[in-house]
């Protein structure tokens, strides 16, 4: 039987990122956008290109690099959002424009504070300046939740006439039960008919975001929007990974449908926005928690060992999770071991990457006793999505604090040379940031410090994210630090902060210089 395919659009990189929290740099972004073209998705929502000329930068860079997923940029229903988005997706092989305005009365009057004729207008307009960039236009009602069905239906004849080729109805305030969305999806669908695709987008604010989008495939949806882990603005979006493997696994309701994902690549992403963004799902998350799949009571143990499907609806093998082969290296291992391990977890490295890879997994095998599939992620995530770098650590030093003042040395490598310097703060943290600074003459101001340990064991790695910001009318930068010792991930992730924060400034004197703008 010939099944219908569902399309999945993925938004972890752009209402992804709005998660407080969530910001990437561009290397992130354009991992995250490669492990999504590996996962099957097919489209992947880059981001908001009218919103910085960092969001810029990284969706012309995802749409040079990706090229078996349609890249897509959001743009308000306005000429410059249009343009960015038109301009940013350009280099893409398949590339689509997302537009959207309001369409719910509480948001045309309050929000917009426009009629609904000048709303029908501005989307008209969007629609067809944006089939001036490319031939796949999307157009979402935004708010379509709490939305007049009629007037929605008003305004999607506008845009389908103006060339919109998809109809998202997106429940932006999580607001719907699975019911009442069914219904509008039905009533939108069969009213629009084969003249469109039916889109949905959930939020989750009451929960609902993966219910609803199950209940609108039944009654029409033909493309899903969802994200990686769940992300997405204040309670986030429906989560990929639930929707995939609801639909795979209750192939009895689901049977006339699929999607395009490769469902081995599930965890693999799950653990790279997890290792870029700091934010790990909650441990009893479907799908990807760390306990989704462990049994504790003995009751289940004892089935699980006469047979798997007493308390198993998943194999953790469908999600590309391999629960045996989880212990993996030490510092014994080889070269040509870590390598094959690389292949495993899917990482493709040249020679020089592979050099630096068991380079660090070298030191770090020297600290940690046993090395894990997600060290290993977490090491390579580290290694692929490190900018230019303009500082890096060389050396950390702490002195005895018990009875003292907190104190550090630290050396630091910039453009090749090594420079010492110590300093002492009100804590350990505090002294390591300041003698940073000192050494590379930014002040930074701490905003978030997270530290969360990848694998196992007292040893485990420490992975830490510092938010931090370097000029007030800038946004706050991201920091990540990998290592065995929680202080020296501390540095790395202040000092990585700063490199993301000097390749975007560098960017931004490159567009300004371009533009003749100076800043
Ligand atoms: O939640 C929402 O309404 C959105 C739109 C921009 C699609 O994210
Ligand atoms: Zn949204």
């Amino acid at each position: 039987m010939n099944k219908e395919i569902i399309k999945i659009f993925d938004t972890t990189l752009r209402d992804g990122e709005q998660s407080p929290g969530a910001s990437m740099n561009t290397e992130e972004k354009i991992q995250i956008a490669v492990q999504l073209e590996r996962l099957g998705v097919d489209i992947i929502e880059s981001g908001f290109a009218a919103a910085s000329p960092g969001d810029f930068d990284a969706i012309s860079r995802i749409a040079q690099r990706v090229t078996n997923s349609t890249i897509c940029s959001l743009a308000r229903a306005k000429d410059s959002d249009v343009k960015a988005a038109g301009e940013a997706i350009a280099a893409a092989k398949m590339r689509r424009i997302h537009t959207f305005i309001a369409t719910s009365s509480i948001h045309m009057e309050h929000k917009l504070k426009m009629t609904p004729d000048e709303v029908i207008k501005r989307a008209v307009r969007a629609v067809e300046y944006a089939r001036t960039f490319v031939d796949d236009v999307e157009f979402s009602c935004e708010d379509a939740g709490r939305s007049d069905i009629s007037f929605m239906k008003e305004i999607v004849d506008a845009v389908i006439e103006a060339g919109a080729s998809t109809i998202n109805l997106p429940d932006t305030v999580g607001y719907r039960l699975p019911s009442e969305i069914g219904a509008m999806v039905k009533e939108m669908s069969e009213y629009t008919h084969n003249r469109a695709i039916i889109s949905v987008h959930n939020h989750n604010d009451l929960g609902l975001a993966v219910a609803n989008s199950l209940e609108s495939v039944m009654n029409g949806a033909r493309q899903v929007e969802c994200t990686i882990n769940g992300l997405g603005e204040r309670a986030g979006n429906a989560a990929l990974e639930e929707i995939v493997m609801a639909i795979k696994t209750r192939s009895d309701i689901f049977g006339g449908y699929t999607t395009n994902i490769n469902t081995k690549e599930i965890y693999p992403a799950s653990r790279l926005i997890a290792n870029i963004t700091g934010i790990e799902p909650q441990p009893n998350k479907a799908i990807v928690g760390k306990n989704a799949f462990a049994h504790e009571s003995g009751i289940h143990q004892d089935g699980m060992l006469k047979n798997k499907d007493t308390y198993e609806i998943i194999s953790p093998a469908d999600i590309g999770l391999d629960m045996e082969d989880t212990l993996v290296l030490g510092k014994h291992s080889g070269r040509a071991a870590f390598k094959d391990k690389l292949g495993k977890l899917g990482f493709e490295v040249d020679e020089e990457a592979l050099n630096t890879a068991f380079e660090r997994f070298k030191e770090f095998a020297d600290k940690k006793k046993e090395i894990y599939d997600d060290d290993i992620r977490a090491l390579m995530t580290s290694q692929m999505t490190r900018v230019a770098k303009a500082y890096e650590l060389v050396s950390l030093q702490l002195m005895d604090c018990s009875n003292g003042v907190p104190s550090s040395a630290v050396t630091i490598r910039h453009d090749g040379i090594e420079t010492t310097d110590a300093g002492i703060g009100d804590g350990t943290m505090d002294a390591i940031f300041k003698t940073i600074d000192r050494i590379t003459g930014y002040q930074g101001r701490l905003i978030e410090y997270k530290v969360t340990s990848v694998s196992k064991g007292k040893d485990a790695l420490a992975n830490v994210t510092t938010k931090v910001t370097f000029n007030d009318n800038q946004p706050a930068m991201i920091g990540h630090g990998l290592s065995p010792d929680t202080m020296m991930a501390s540095a790395r992730a202040y000092i990585g902060a700063l490199n993301s924060y000097l390749s975007m400034e560098g960017m931004l004197r490159l567009r300004h210089a371009d533009s003749g703008e100076t800043i």
